[in-house]
Formats: structure tokens, C-alpha cells, sequence
């Protein structure tokens, strides 16, 4: 089993949580592209759903299987949403943001009765940290943010380089903010929240519900409820 089919392995595992009547948020990157496409391929055969997507592509991947979309503006709960990450821990804590698109997938988690993550076993760690935290700041506050990041410990890097920025879907910049091992994540998450200019951050403390991961060909199902408290 490569890296893909355990995506896909968990994508479609995760896709037996929609039901007929559901709003359902659709998350970003290549392990929630597999989820797009197995809700595509069911609508094809008569399922009854409406989405809302976390990022421009993934509407744009949405709108090509025909899943019928609303517009998160207009959107106040969601029933179930889908997402991939970059990182999980024990706790079912996550960093998400490799695609950049973690504030409207923090909104959509947020707003989401259940949220539920999409992984391959390459995304379980023991602790937060392996990844660079993406982190997206209005532009103009750009050097300030910079500084308050590195003073709280982060060594913040320009995505996209000081020459041509990489703009999120809302017109930001990011940076990814290595911190090496995140001890107190809720502590850090409060923290960079605080921080005027940052628009949103890449980790998610307690969005997560669940998390699917598999190793091998083999899904496992992670509950928060038992998973232990960090
Ligand atoms: C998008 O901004 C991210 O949060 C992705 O969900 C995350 O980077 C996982 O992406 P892959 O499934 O492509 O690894």
C-alpha cells in the first residue's frame, strides 16, 4: 500500500459518516481531494447533500463532481465536516495549513457539529511541532507580527519568499512559523489568536472530533472521547 490508496482508504471511510440531508464541509489538500471525489461518485448515485468548501480549489474540484455547493457566507452550522492535516497528536490536537488554507478551514471546523480529519499514518506524531505552524497575517502587518512571533519563541519564514508572498484565498500572507515542539498547545493557540494582524493559525486545539488514519491498507477510527486528555 503506498501513501495515496492509505488516503483514499481513509478518505472513503471517513465519506460512510455523510447521510442524505447533510450540509457538509469539504476540506483542502490531496487526502480531502479523495473525500470530493467519493462524495462526487455517490451524489453521482443519488445522494442528497449540499458542501461548502474550505478553499477556492476545493470548490472548484467540488463544482467538477457535482456536488452542489453553498456559500460559506450564508452558512451559520454545519453537520459534518472532512478535512485533512499535517500532524496529530495523541490527543487529537492537529497543525493544518500546509495548503493555506487553515482560516476557512478553522471557520468551517468550527462551525462543523462534528468534525472528522483524514490522514495517512505519516501525519501521527507524538507531539505538535514536527511541522511548521502556517500562520496568516493581514500584509500590512507583516514586520510586526514577524517580531511578536519571534518573540514568542517562533522562527517565522515568508511563504512564497519577501519577493513574491504566496496569497491565501483571502488576500494574506503566511508565514510558517517553526516553534520545534509545541509543549502547550492551547497556551500557543491563544497566544498567536491575540496577536493583531494574525488572521488565523494552523492549530486546531479542540475542533477535532475524530481523526481516520491508515497504515498499511488498515483504517483506524480515533474518537476524542477516547483519546486521552492532554
Ligand atoms: C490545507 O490548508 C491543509 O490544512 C491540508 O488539509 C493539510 O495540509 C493536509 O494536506 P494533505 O492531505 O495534502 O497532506
Amino acid at each position: 500500500m503506498n501513501r495515496d490508496s492509505d488516503k483514499q482508504a481513509a478518505a472513503v471511510a471517513a465519506v460512510a459518516e455523510v447521510q442524505n440531508g447533510m450540509l457538509v464541509g469539504l476540506g483542502t489538500g490531496s487526502t480531502a481531494a479523495f473525500v470530493i471525489s467519493e462524495i462526487g461518485r455517490l451524489c453521482a448515485e443519488g445522494l442528497r447533500i449540499e458542501a461548502v468548501g474550505t478553499s477556492l480549489a476545493t470548490e472548484a474540484h467540488a463544482r467538477e463532481v457535482g456536488i452542489p455547493l453553498r456559500d460559506l457566507a450564508s452558512v451559520a452550522v454545519i453537520d459534518l465536516a472532512i478535512d485533512g492535516t499535517d500532524e496529530f497528536d495523541p490527543s487529537l490536537r492537529a497543525i493544518k495549513g500546509a495548503g493555506g488554507a487553515m482560516l476557512r478551514e478553522k471557520i468551517v471546523a468550527a462551525a462543523a457539529r462534528r468534525m472528522v480529519v483524514v490522514a495517512d499514518g505519516s501525519k501521527r506524531v507524538a507531539q505538535l511541532g514536527h511541522a511548521a505552524l502556517p500562520i496568516e497575517v493581514l500584509p500590512l502587518a507583516r514586520a510586526y507580527v514577524a517580531d511578536v512571533l519571534a518573540a514568542c519563541g517562533g522562527l517565522p519564514t515568508l511563504r512564497g519568499g519577501d519577493a513574491s508572498p504566496t496569497l491565501t484565498d483571502q488576500g494574506n500572507i503566511i508565514f510558517d512559523c517553526d516553534f520545534g515542539p509545541i509543549d502547550d498547545p492551547a497556551l500557543l493557540a491563544r497566544r498567536l489568536s491575540a496577536i493583531p494582524g494574525v488572521m488565523g493559525h494552523g492549530l486546531f486545539v479542540d475542533e477535532v472530533d475524530a481523526v481516520y488514519v491508515a497504515d498499511q491498507g488498515v483504517v483506524e477510527r480515533i474518537e476524542r472521547s477516547a483519546a486521552p486528555s492532554p
